[in-house]
């Protein structure tokens, strides 16, 4: 249960406000048992039968592109939270995952999108900020991997003070949660050699603009 996993991180320092402010990132291994893991997978697969995904995007609203030369891989927004008990308490989990935000920053966080995402063997996104430079309401990003991708695909996490410098190198690996703050960190993934699965959410401060 996620509920019982999100109080343990937060009362033994796992989840720890320090650290997030100073390196501005964090990871969490087995956020999300295998099992769990497993049965999103089915809604994963779910959504690859019924030809949900589509090329990912690079870019505000507006100007959306589609750049192949930046990213390489494929995403299908969640949109439907109650078709598994999974995604139900995952959604439960990032419920409570605001609050620890909005409780230990200076954030009014009010909602999160997710999306599923498949790289196949080759696919890769060079670094990248998630929030553009007055562009969107992204402030804290959350990966969660879905599946063990030892050949490449490593999400590369660079310095929060200087950009050009590597802070940490992270291999998916399922049940594996990265945290960081969409403003501050760049980040890239590097080419994966094998089919890598992740369900990535960005937590936002705006309200839902119809
Ligand atoms: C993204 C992203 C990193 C990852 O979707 O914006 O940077 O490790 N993902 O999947
Ligand atoms: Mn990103």
């Amino acid at each position: 249960m996620i509920e019982t996993r999100f109080d343990d991180l937060v009362e033994n320092n796992i989840l720890c406000p320090d650290t997030l402010i100073t390196k501005g990132w964090q990871y969490v291994d087995e956020f999300l048992s295998k099992q769990s893991c497993l049965n999103l997978l089915e809604c994963f697969q779910e959504d690859l039968e019924k030809d949900r995904f589509s090329a990912a995007k690079v870019g505000k609203n507006l100007e959306k592109k589609l750049l192949e030369s930046v990213r390489d891989s494929e995403i299908a927004w969640i949109e439907n939270w109650s078709r598994h008990s999974d995604l139900e308490n995952l959604k439960l989990g990032f419920d409570q995952l605001i609050r620890f935000f909005n409780e230990n920053f200076f954030l009014s966080l009010k909602r999160f999108e997710s999306q599923f995402a498949i790289y196949q063997p080759g696919g890769f996104y060079k670094k990248h900020l998630d929030q553009l430079k007055g562009g969107n309401r992204r402030q804290v990003t959350v990966i969660i991997y879905l599946n063990d991708c030892n050949q490449g695909g490593e999400l590369v996490i660079y310095n929060k003070n200087d950009k050009n410098k590597v802070d940490k190198i992270i291999s998916p690996k399922s049940g594996r949660m990265v945290i960081f703050f969409s403003s501050q960190i760049y980040h890239e993934v590097r080419p994966t050699h094998q089919t890598r699965l992740s369900l990535t959410s960005w937590f936002r401060d705006d309200l839902i603009v119809f």
